[in-house]
């Protein structure tokens, strides 16, 4: 036994069987990185100089992000303490996790789904009880109600779902909602929700007042391109969000990221436009794809799920070859994440031909 693999102390032994957060591959200068469902947008000069202004690093920040609190809360129509700020809508989770379930209880979500979600749950010490995606790689919302037990402390429901790119409708969530107890926490996952052009798509905030057990996560990560400063947000009933309040590490937002999300609050207009260009470009890329013979679920968030199976190692190695650093899930699939023009019109050249290398009757194919 060497040093370094030699017990030191007691730690728990769930914890120790967890596997590292795996993060999207970097990118060397020369290949693009759509491992991450990041904003390939540069920054704002806007958003830029707001984080530059705040130059007292010798301060504490203000622990509740008041400030950006009253933006959000003035953009939803919401009090200011239906509104938590997070470090990332990640760190939301699990505060919410952690304060609704622990050893003995069950938290449930569909799966393929965040990767985030199981270790979450076993940290919290709970149990993570997965349900299927349907065939066509969204949530199966009848199957997850009937998952539903008296140990179920926790439902997540993932729309657009990362990485399958599905979304929940709105028909489907308030047949799901009528089902659900309404003493059992629901967190409704939206942190791509402003890449959606779906109609028919659930977006939660509407649907606050009806939900007493509704919680909405959204973040600035993706479609406001903040991603490296961390900073999410959860719309929801006061005593649910204390209670994530009360698990929270404290003083865990910047003063740098709350300005940033500030700024770009203002600059909305703004970014919403590039928001509309990722999402056309994600549209093309779909349509050139299904075109090519693939058969791909229509992606809603900034990501094109390949469900790739058995050949995910094979494509990825090659797409990784032509310079594409995409996110594997084998023997699932892989995600590509909406990334530069140029990268996607590479992505498209090779799938072009890794589409014949798929055996005849394979899921991703067409048939014909
Ligand atoms: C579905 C989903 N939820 C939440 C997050 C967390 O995002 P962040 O912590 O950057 O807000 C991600 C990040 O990839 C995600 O895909």
């Amino acid at each position: 036994m060497s040093l370094s693999d030699r017990p030191t102390v007691r730690l728990r032994p769930e914890i120790v069987a967890l596997p590292a957060y795996k993060q999207g591959k970097p990118a060397d200068a020369s290949a693009f990185k759509l491992s991450s469902n990041e904003n390939p947008f540069d920054p704002l000069a806007g958003v830029i100089a707001a984080v530059a202004a705040e130059t007292a690093y010798n301060r504490y920040p203000d622990a509740s992000a008041l400030l950006l609190r009253e933006r959000l809360a003035a953009k939803y129509s919401l009090d200011v303490d239906q509104v938590h700020i997070g470090s990332g809508s990640v760190a939301l989770l699990a505060q919410l996790i952690l304060a609704a379930a622990g050893p003995g209880d069950e938290v449930l979500y569909s799966w393929r789904s965040f990767e985030a979600y199981p270790s979450l749950v076993t940290v919290a010490g709970a149990t993570s009880v997965c349900v299927p995606n349907r065939i066509d790689h969204g949530h199966d919302l009848p199957e997850m109600a009937a998952a539903i037990g008296e140990n179920t402390r926790v439902v997540i429901v993932c729309s657009p779902n990362n990485p399958t790119g599905m979304i929940v409708t709105k028909d489907e969530f308030e047949a799901f909602m009528a089902v659900v107890p309404t003493d059992l926490l629901v967190i409704l996952d939206e942190a791509y929700i402003e890449f959606v052009t779906e109609a028919d798509a659930v977006s939660g905030p509407a649907l606050l007042a009806r939900y007493p057990n509704l919680v909405v996560l959204r973040t600035f990560s993706k479609a406001y391109g903040l991603a490296g400063l961390r900073v999410g947000y959860a719309l929801g009933p006061v005593d649910i969000l204390n209670a994530a309040r009360s698990t929270a590490i404290p003083l865990s937002v910047t003063i740098q990221a709350a300005a940033a999300a500030i700024a770009s609050l203002a600059a909305e207009k703004e970014l919403l436009e590039r928001v509309r260009i990722i999402a056309a470009r994600r549209d093309a890329t779909w349509r050139a794809l299904t075109g090519q013979g693939w058969k791909i679920p229509a992606p809603q968030g900034n990501f094109i799920w390949l469900p790739t199976g058995a050949e995910t190692t094979s494509v990825t190695a090659a797409l990784s070859a032509a310079g594409l650093v995409v996110r594997p899930f084998a023997p699932e699939g892989i995600r590509v994440s909406v990334g530069e023009e140029e990268a996607m019109a590479t992505l498209l050249l090779m799938c072009a031909d890794l589409v014949d290398t798929l055996p005849v009757d394979h899921p991703a194919r067409q048939l014909g």
